[in-house]
């Protein structure tokens, strides 16, 4: 059987892209100060920027669509979104919101104090600049296994609770009111985190009264990768999985963008009572009444039946199967990739691929301009821009983990076809990569630079060898 992931749907609505001419990319790229996320969304052609709200709605979203209460209070939709939260995440109280971020603005505004350190396998970058914002200070711990050259092991998502512990002792536990558990883990390689490693960490939160919160934003995804790595599950539903899975936080944030498969959305849920409450409050004075939390009806009706189609086994099979094919392509092509690959994207070692350019002049950034550049592809990078930079609060220099352009696949979006153009575009870079140039930043916002720096390219010497 071919390896091909299938698509286990066919297409009813279609929305043309096209590709525009090499010269007008480069004078696009150039007019975008070398930020992709300053382009048009018209003048790409195969946009991987993101898996988060770009992906398809199913019929039966679409139909639901036309049943939007849109009442101020108590909409049909909201009791709907509501009881489908409380039966998947094994949750009382259930806060909805508008997307991920403002899950976590809220939440954190209430649990941390200055200074307080909020652990978590590995930040993304809203969750870091939130906590940042409020005062925290976030601190990573992505399990060994993530940094071992040609391991297999496929729960490289996994928090390190060894070294956990040992933060804990040394900080005390007066100064970490939470931990944070990303699955799958999103900066690190969309990798899965296993039912073990949650259950030794609810352990720990247990053991020193600290309470886990779970970034849910690819739960669907990361309780597939359990069924089909993890012994003992191999015969359980994902939505059995995902109920085990969820039933281990405190509190759950998720931005519904991804595996709410919608194109907005987002909630916090909690267990205990008078959390609920307050973020109550400050929900009703930054998003709206708590029955719509700053979505409209129809956008309600859409989260709870993605919620539901993001357990089936069909659309989960094809899913994380073009994303270990794309990845396998791009093996093939000759280009260094996080294996074995995870849920939402394919990550791309750039500091590998291009050694030529130092960390300080950005090789994911290089990377991401050229398969614009070459193909109208639209990745983004996940390392020194992102990551990079120094801490606001601290004045401390910040590093990333490793230099990545992440292709995220949005849902039931893109054919096989279409990956396989993108595996080209990819492979005809490698061949003259040598010729690869780095970036400098010319101005920067003070949080989240990436989103809206402009760059230039930096000819000549500062392109230094590594070694060198
Ligand atoms: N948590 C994780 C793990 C995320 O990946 C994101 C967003 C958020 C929270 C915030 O959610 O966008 O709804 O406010 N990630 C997107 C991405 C933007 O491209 O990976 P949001």
């Amino acid at each position: 059987m071919s390896k091909r992931p299938i698509e286990p749907f066919r297409i009813k609505v279609t929305e043309p892209i096209s590709l525009i001419e090499p010269k007008e990319r480069e004078k696009r790229i150039a007019e975008a100060g070398y930020n992709i996320f300053q382009l048009a969304a018209k003048d790409i052609f195969i946009d991987l920027l993101t898996d988060s709200g770009t992906g398809a709605l199913s019929q039966n979203q679409m139909a639901a669509l036309m049943t939007g209460d849109e009442s101020y209070a108590g909409g049909r939709n909201w009791y709907h979104f509501e009881e489908t939260i409380k039966d998947i995440f094994q949750k009382k109280h259930v806060l909805p919101c508008h997307q991920g971020r403002v899950a976590e603005n809220i939440f954190f505004s209430i649990v941390l104090k200055q200074g307080d350190y909020v652990p978590n396998n590995t930040h993304f970058d809203t969750t870091r600049a939130n906590v940042m914002h409020k005062g925290g200070i976030p601190v990573d711990f992505p399990c060994k296994q993530l940094k071992e050259e040609g391991s297999e092991f496929p729960f490289k998502g996994n928090i390190d609770c060894e070294k956990l512990e040992e933060f804990i002792g040394k900080t005390g536990v007066s100064k970490i009111p939470l931990i944070v558990l990303t699955s799958t883990n999103n900066s690190a390689g969309g990798l899965p985190v296993s039912m073990a490693n949650i259950a030794e960490l609810r352990s720990l939160c247990d053991k020193y009264g600290i309470m886990l919160v779970y970034d849910a934003a690819r739960f669907a995804e990361n309780a597939y990768f359990i069924k089909k790595h993890e012994p003992g599950y191999e015969n359980s539903s994902v939505k059995e999985i995902a109920h085990k899975m969820n039933g281990y936080a405190d509190a759950v944030l998720m931005s519904a963008k991804k595996d709410g498969l919608s194109n907005m959305g987002g909630f916090m849920a909690v267990n205990d009572e008078a959390l609920a409450g307050k973020l109550k409050e400050l929900l009703i004075i930054i998003e709206g009444f708590p029955t719509y939390g700053g979505l409209n009806g129809r956008d309600l009706e859409s989260v709870a039946i993605g919620l539901k189609e993001s357990l089936n086994d069909d659309y989960l099979t094809h899913r994380i199967g073009q994303i270990s094919w794309l990845g396998d392509l791009l093996r093939q092509a000759g280009l260094p990739i996080i294996y074995p690959t995870g849920g939402h994207a394919v990550f791309i070692d750039a500091g590998k691929l291009l050694p030529h350019i130092k960390p300080e002049f950005f090789p994911g950034q290089s990377l991401v301009v050229e398969l614009y550049r070459q193909g109208g592809v639209r990745g983004v990078e996940i390392g020194s821009l992102m990551f990079g930079g120094v801490d606001p609060n601290t004045g401390q220099k910040l590093t990333a983990l490793k230099e990545l352009v992440r292709l995220a696949i949005p849902r039931r979006m893109y054919t096989a076809s279409h990956l396989e153009y993108v595996a080209e575009v990819a492979a005809e870079i490698v061949k003259d990569k040598e010729k690869l140039k780095g970036y400098e930043i010319l101005d920067s916002p003070t949080y989240l630079r990436h989103f809206t720096c402009t760059m230039r390219e930096v000819a000549g010497s500062p392109v230094k060898l590594a070694s060198s």
